[in-house]
This record gives C-alpha cells, structure tokens and sequence, in this order.
C-alpha cells in the first residue's frame, strides 16, 4: 500500500533528529536505542497516529513527532520485554536483542531513555498546539503506566506458571498490549485538533481496544504456529516461559476466531470516522499478518 510505505518512511526519517550527539563517554547508550529503533519492526503503531491524525481531518505531518514518541515508546517495551529479568529473548526484530548486543545495564537504560523520550518529543513539537501536547502526553503517560502496560506487563510476569481466569487474561492484554495503540490513535485525533475530537477520542478508544485484543491474540497464535526466520523473534516462548495466552487457555482454534471477531468489532468503531478506508485496510492487513 501506498499510503502505509509513505507513512513509515515520514516516520522513520524522523526518528533520530531528536538523539542527542554521540559523546564517546557515554555514546553506548545511544546507539544501543539507535540499534534497536533501526532494527526494523512493523511500526503499526506510528502508522495508527498518523492515520488517525488523518482521518480527524488534520495534515499527518501534524502528528508526526507523536508518531516517533509512539515508537520510542514500543521499542522501549520490547528492549524491557527481552531482558533476561523478563522474557529472556536473544532476538528480536531479526537481530540480537539490545541485551545481547550491548549487555544488560546499557539495555536497561536504552529503555529507559526511550520510555522518557516521548515527552521531550511532544513538549517540544512545533506542530501542535500546547494544549494537544498536554493531551497526548496526558494519555501516553496514563496508558503507559500502572494501570495500562505496565500493569499488563505485571500480571503476564506475575502469573506465569500460576492460575488465571480468562476474563483478567483480557485484562492483561488490554494493559499490555491495548492501551499503547490506544495512545496512538488517541494521540493521532488530538495532533489533528478537531472540533469533533471528543467524539473521535472515544471511537479510537473503542477501536483500540478491540484491535489490540486481536493483535495480541494473533502474536500468541504466531507464537506457536511460526518460526524465528519468519518473526525475527523466538518462538514457543509463551510453553517454555509457562505465560498465559489466549491460545494456551483456549487452544488454536478459539484464538483465530476471537482474533476475528475482536478484528470485526474494531472495524465497526471506525464507521463514526468519515474515511475510514485505510485505517480499516491496515486493520484487515494486520488480521492475515504472517509476522
Ligand atoms: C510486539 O509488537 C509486541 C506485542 C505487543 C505483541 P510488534 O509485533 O508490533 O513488534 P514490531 O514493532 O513489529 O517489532
Ligand atoms: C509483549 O508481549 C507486550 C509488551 C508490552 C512488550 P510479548 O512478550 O508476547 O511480546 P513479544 O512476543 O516478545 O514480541
Ligand atoms: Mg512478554
Ligand atoms: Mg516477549
Ligand atoms: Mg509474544
């Protein structure tokens, strides 16, 4: 699709304008953030806020820095994610993780600057207004936190190997994975400061959820069903680490349809926008992914 390559290209030639010089005292915590931003990755997510700042009606340059701090944001998730303390995955995005690449302490604090990084983006954008700054930083941070990934990250460490019912499952995964795409579309509507946007907001909310929901479903279903040449990420991680996972609670079959109908219903939330074309495309294109 047209539209999606210009919009991770917008992205990624923005990415690094705002990193910082590499002084050689400490210049490895640089690149090692530059090294796993670069490595590659879908970046659906950014892609969601400037589409969504579109759909609202406002130029996608407008939310092209919320776009970066989303990534920022993503890519500091799966840098923690991989560590030994969580997950321990030696690849990702088809290269060595941050970990291993640069070694634990440095990994730690790429994450870290990335999870701050955002905010220096959004304060300092020139393309909206204070007031949507406040806004995205406003929901990225909540969303980001306690009770969004944060909070996710927690049950899916915490319960590991331990009994959970299906229905905190689908808490976690809206936690965990859910409510970073929701900042993105969230952080999409504000960047395009409609008269609408309240509207929109709650749409992109509802949208976001049932998206992430099926998007985390379908990351478990790979899980099993792929391999690491395919996903640049190890496989069968989810038995091996005794996680929960729709799949694991509900076996195969289940996972695909619930991807399905979380997939329809995220499609239905995005017939209040006026063009929903691309975003609805991208979100079909997302349910078929192979990685
Ligand atoms: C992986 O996200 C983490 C999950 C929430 C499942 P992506 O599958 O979007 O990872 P990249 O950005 O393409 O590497
Ligand atoms: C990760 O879920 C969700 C995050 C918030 C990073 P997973 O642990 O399943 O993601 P992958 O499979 O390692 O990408
Ligand atoms: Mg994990
Ligand atoms: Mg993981
Ligand atoms: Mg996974």
């Amino acid at each position: 699709m047209d539209r999606l390559d210009k919009y991770i290209k917008m992205v990624e030639n923005r990415l690094y304008d705002i990193f910082p010089a590499e002084e050689p005292d400490h210049a490895e915590v640089i690149r090692a953030a530059k090294y796993s931003l670069s490595a590659g990755g879908k970046r659906i997510r950014p892609v969601l806020t400037l589409a969504f700042c579109e759909m609202c009606g406002g130029k996608p340059e407008k939310a092209l820095d919320a776009a970066c701090a989303i990534e920022y944001m993503h890519t500091y998730s799966l840098i923690h994610d991989d560590l030994p303390c969580m997950d321990d995955d030696d690849l990702r995005r088809g290269k060595p993780s941050c970990h291993k690449a640069f070694g634990e302490a440095t990994a730690l604090l790429a994450g870290d600057a990335l999870a701050i990084l955002p905010f220096e983006m959004l304060a300092s954008s020139l393309e909206i207004s204070p007031s949507a700054a406040v806004k995205c930083i406003r929901a990225l941070s909540h969303l980001c936190g306690m009770d969004g990934m944060i909070g996710g990250q927690q049950t899916d460490t915490a319960y590991a190997g331990k009994e959970l019912s299906g229905e905190t499952l689908i808490g976690m995964y809206s936690r965990k994975t859910s409510a970073l795409i929701k900042a993105a579309c969230l952080c999409g509507v504000y960047c395009a400061e409609s008269p609408d946007e309240e509207r929109y907001a709650a749409l992109a909310e509802e949208y976001a959820e049932d998206l992430g929901l099926a998007f985390q479903i379908i990351d478990d279903i790979l899980d099993v069903t792929s391999s690491a040449e395919v996903l640049g990420k190890p496989v069968g991680v989810d038995e091996k680490l005794d996680k929960h996972t729709y799949v694991r609670t509900f076996g195969l079959g289940r996972a695909e349809d619930a991807a399905g109908e979380y997939t329809r219903k995220a499609v239905e939330a995005l017939k209040g926008f006026p063009d929903s074309e691309f975003v609805k495309n991208i979100t079909m294109l997302l349910l078929s992914r192979k990685k």
